[in-house]
């Protein structure tokens, strides 16, 4: 399921006696919203926004299909049955400490519209699949839509003067469009496909476009021994010169993808382990990237 928002429950917790009663609000609570229809998955981050008196910041997120889902859940009895059961619970907090509904808040937070790019245009690629695999894996709050290279022609300046090619042209627009890319390259040669370059290329232009500048990339790759590893510290080369800002790690190489594969899945739980962090990487190097832009 695709989770293009994320449902983000802002809440604080204290290290004293309070624990127990905060621990009834995540398991049934918690528990009640993860299970709706459209809710996809749950994780708690702790937030570096603890109050002088001990309360600790944490919040919880969940993917949503659309913003319906959210409003299904809000017409649903559970969170009325959550407000019935609200004031015994305040009365019950105010012996100790009564802020922690004050402080509960609720928001849907745009997606990360990530697209994937494969450096192979052969119908059983490991790289393809790999991108398939990805949008799988995709945490919440990310969406990860796959763009194919097959109508880009190849690169040739009297084209260009003449305007876009379609497909060049289509590329260029989901690549502006797209908040981070993700480039599955295997290798040829020692170095990345012509059809990724010629991609590239065409990306490029005209030189004083904005549309590479600043943006973030993550770079993975399967293959033989080496995982491709060659190709993609060329791929991170060609991304310098065009101001892209590829994901420093974690590095994946997918060394011998045949035995990692099967009919177009990834088998292999480490790899599929690392193709998680790097997308988890991915999601907060976006954002730390958009907070800076926007400072
Ligand atoms: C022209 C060509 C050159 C290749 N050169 C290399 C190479 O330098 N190193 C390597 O590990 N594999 C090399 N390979 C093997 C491919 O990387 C491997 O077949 C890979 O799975 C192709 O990616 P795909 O499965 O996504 O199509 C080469 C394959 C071709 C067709």
């Amino acid at each position: 399921m695709d989770a293009p928002f994320v449902y983000v429950v802002r809440f604080w917790l204290h290290p004293d006696g309070a624990a127990a009663i905060l621990h009834w609000l995540d398991s049934k609570h918690m528990a009640e919203v993860v299970a709706q229809p459209g809710f996809r998955s749950l994780r708690r981050v702790r937030l570096d926004q603890d109050s002088e008196d001990g309360w600790q910041a944490y919040m919880m997120i969940y993917g949503l299909e659309s913003r319906e889902a959210l409003q299904r859940y809000f017409d649903s009895p559970a969170p009325q049955r959550y407000a019935q059961e609200r004031k015994p619970f305040e009365q019950h907090l105010r012996l100790g400490r009564d802020r922690f509904f004050h402080r509960l808040t609720v928001r849907t937070m745009q997606t990360l519209d990530v697209l994937g790019i494969s450096g192979s245009l052969r119908e059983k690629s490991y790289n393809t699949a790999l991108l398939r695999e990805a949008a799988r894996l995709a945490p919440a709050g990310m969406s990860i839509e796959i763009a194919s290279i097959r109508d880009v022609p190849l690169y040739d300046a009297d084209l260009e003067a003449c305007g876009f090619p379609a497909g060049a042209l289509q590329l260029c627009e989901r690549v502006a469009r797209a908040d981070a890319l993700l480039i599955a390259t295997p290798e040829y040669n020692f170095s990345i496909p012509g059809v990724l370059k010629n991609a590239i290329d065409w990306l490029s232009r005209p030189p004083h476009d904005a549309r590479l500048k600043g943006k973030p990339v993550a770079i993975v790759g399967a293959g033989g021994r080496l995982g491709s590893a060659r190709a993609q510290y060329h791929l991170r080369q060609v991304c310098g010169c065009l101001s892209m800002l590829p994901v420093p790690r974690p590095e994946i190489f997918i060394a011998s993808a045949w035995e990692k594969f099967d009919d177009g899945r990834l088998t292999d739980q480490a790899a599929a382990r690392q193709v998680e962090e790097l997308l988890a990487a991915l999601a907060e190097w976006t954002r730390l990237l958009q907070r800076a832009a926007h400072a």
